[in-house]
């Protein structure tokens, strides 16, 4: 069980990392471009960038819960007790990733609600920009490649 979630997780994590990037700067140049807000591309980008994110969290709170350098690390060693490698995976990379998903969710509400191209195209880039800054600063790199 714990195996097939952890791979799943992480490669899924590839895909998020590319569809966000992807509709981050599809997003940043229609801000500048001052193009029109196309439904079959900026907005299925966007829309694919959401979707993967929320599987992406779905997976992981189970991983959370399956996973040795989850939940059971804090209740083994304490919060006290992790050094920064396992609390880079116990609490900050759970943490701030929700965080991330929850900005990036916000961004594709608040999108919909605005009629100008150039404003949706702005509020995807500030809140999916943010959330992907947040994603690739709690990545545990090292232990992932
Ligand atoms: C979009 C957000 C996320 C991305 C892109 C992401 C990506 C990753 C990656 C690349 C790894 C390393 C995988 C490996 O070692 O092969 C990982 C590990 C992990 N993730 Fe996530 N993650 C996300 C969200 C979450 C969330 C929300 C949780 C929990 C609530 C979570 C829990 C974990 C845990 C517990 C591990 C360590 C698994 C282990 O080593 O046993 N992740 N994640």
């Amino acid at each position: 069980m714990y195996e097939i979630i952890q791979s799943l997780h992480s490669y899924l994590g590839y895909i998020v990392l590319i569809i966000l990037i992807l509709a981050v700067v599809n997003a940043i140049s229609g801000l500048f471009s001052n193009r029109i807000f196309n439904l079959e591309k900026d907005f299925r980008i966007s829309l694919f960038a959401l979707i993967f994110t929320h599987m992406q969290v779905l997976i992981g709170l189970i991983l959370y819960f399956v996973s040795a350098n989850g939940l059971q690390a804090i209740r083994e060693l304490g919060m006290g007790g992790l050094n920064s490698a396992a609390r880079l995976l116990a609490v900050e990379h759970p943490f701030i990733n929700i965080i991330a998903v929850v900005l990036i969710t916000i961004g594709w509400s608040k999108h919909k609600k605005v009629m100008e191209a150039k404003k949706k195209f702005k509020t995807i880039s500030i809140f999916y920009g943010l959330g992907l800054l947040l994603i690739l600063s709690r990545i545990p790199w090292g232990q992932w490649f």
